[in-house]
């Protein structure tokens, strides 16, 4: 029996701030090439930043855009989740000045923290609570602004990241066939250590971050990669069995966009074809869990899918975190 479907997709938006930073720029940075970077990544540019944007602002931006495409106003939301490892400040959530930032007077507002599978795990939530009963008009957004917590001299990482937003509404399924067929997370902290940034918790203040060089990104590249490659084709077979549908189904594959090499291998493991795969990671770098909303907005305004199309999309993350959805949009 096919599953109920609780929720369904009304719109998506996204914000990419304008400053870029290429290849070439990062050469005169530190020791790499845009070769190295181009064949082990397949990264070209990144977005970053200005000083005076924070991560919320870029949210708004999303969530404004997603909410004019859902017809719905900010009042009509209920509940707004943020997904972010980057937030405006320690407490309160980013997801409080995105409420307050949009006029989102009626909802909740909270964050959650999965890495790159951020979106996922907030969709996965959001499906949920509209399951329940418990929310009607749900925003859910992955935002980063990767670039406040890069380590500028470890070349080893600093090549990889980038800033953005993608947000989508989440509403009750109508009786169509649309909306969320299945999610599918799962976590593994005994990796937690491979991909992390130590600093500025309560395990090592600020003071203490600074002094010790942990307030920025600290990842073992190898072991996240082998990780990465596992658990996203752990996802992607997970979620066709939940969604009961085939991989020859789906219209588009919406991968976390991290390195094309785990994509390809994602790709390869589901025997879908590359015109099957979205990939813009080489305008955008590693946008953690803006990536997925941002590329599923890029390939509707593209064209590449349709109200009706199975887009199914597979995230890994730091954590470990790994998760995926199937969606019929
Ligand atoms: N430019 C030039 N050389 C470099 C660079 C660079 N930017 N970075 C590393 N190197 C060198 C290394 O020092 C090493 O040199 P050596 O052989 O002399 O020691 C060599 O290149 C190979 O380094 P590796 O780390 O083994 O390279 P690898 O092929 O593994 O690629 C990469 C590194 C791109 C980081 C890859 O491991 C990767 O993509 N890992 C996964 C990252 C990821 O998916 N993260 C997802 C989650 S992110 C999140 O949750 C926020």
């Amino acid at each position: 029996m096919p599953n109920k479907i609780n929720s369904m997709m009304l719109g998506t938006g996204t914000a990419v701030p304008e400053k870029t930073l290429t290849n070439f720029d990062l050469e005169k940075m530190v020791d790499t090439s845009d070769q190295w970077i181009q064949e082990r990544t397949g990264i070209q540019v990144r977005h970053v930043v200005d000083d005076k944007i924070q991560n919320s602002d870029l949210c708004a931006e999303a969530a404004n855009k997603a909410l004019a495409e859902s017809g719905l106003s900010a009042a009509d939301v209920d509940t707004i989740i943020v997904a972010t490892v980057t937030g405006d400040v320690t407490f309160p959530s980013t997801a409080c000045y995105v409420q307050d930032k949009i006029g989102a007077i009626n909802a909740t507002a909270f964050d959650i923290q999965a890495a790159c599978s951020g979106f996922i795990f907030g969709l996965d939530i959001a499906d949920s609570l509209i399951g329940l009963g418990k929310g009607k008009n749900v925003l859910v957004i992955g935002c980063e602004v990767l670039t406040r917590i890069v380590d500028w001299e470890d070349r080893s990482t600093c090549v990889l990241f980038g800033d953005a937003a993608g947000a989508a509404v989440l509403v009750p399924a109508d009786n169509s066939g649309r909306g969320v067929l299945a999610t599918f997370t799962k976590t593994d902290g005994r990796l937690a250590h491979l991909l992390c940034m130590p600093g500025g918790g309560t395990k090592y203040p600020a003071d203490v971050a600074i002094a010790e060089n942990l307030n920025n990104i600290k990842m073992k590249g190898p072991e996240v990669f082998k990780a990465a490659v596992k658990a996203m084709g752990d996802a992607a077979t997970h979620i066709l069995e939940n969604a009961g549908v085939t991989a020859d189904d789906i219209d588009l594959l919406i991968p976390h966009q991290a390195n094309k090499r785990i994509i390809d291998a994602t790709a390869k493991k589901m025997k879908l074809p590359a015109e099957k795969v979205y990939i813009n990671l080489q305008n955008y770098g590693n946008t953690s869990a803006a990536s997925i909303p941002v590329a599923l907005t890029e390939a509707k305004e593209k064209g590449l899918v349709k109200a009706g199309d199975l887009v199914v999309m597979v995230a890994f993350g730091g954590g470990f975190t790994w998760g995926s959805a199937a969606i019929r949009l």
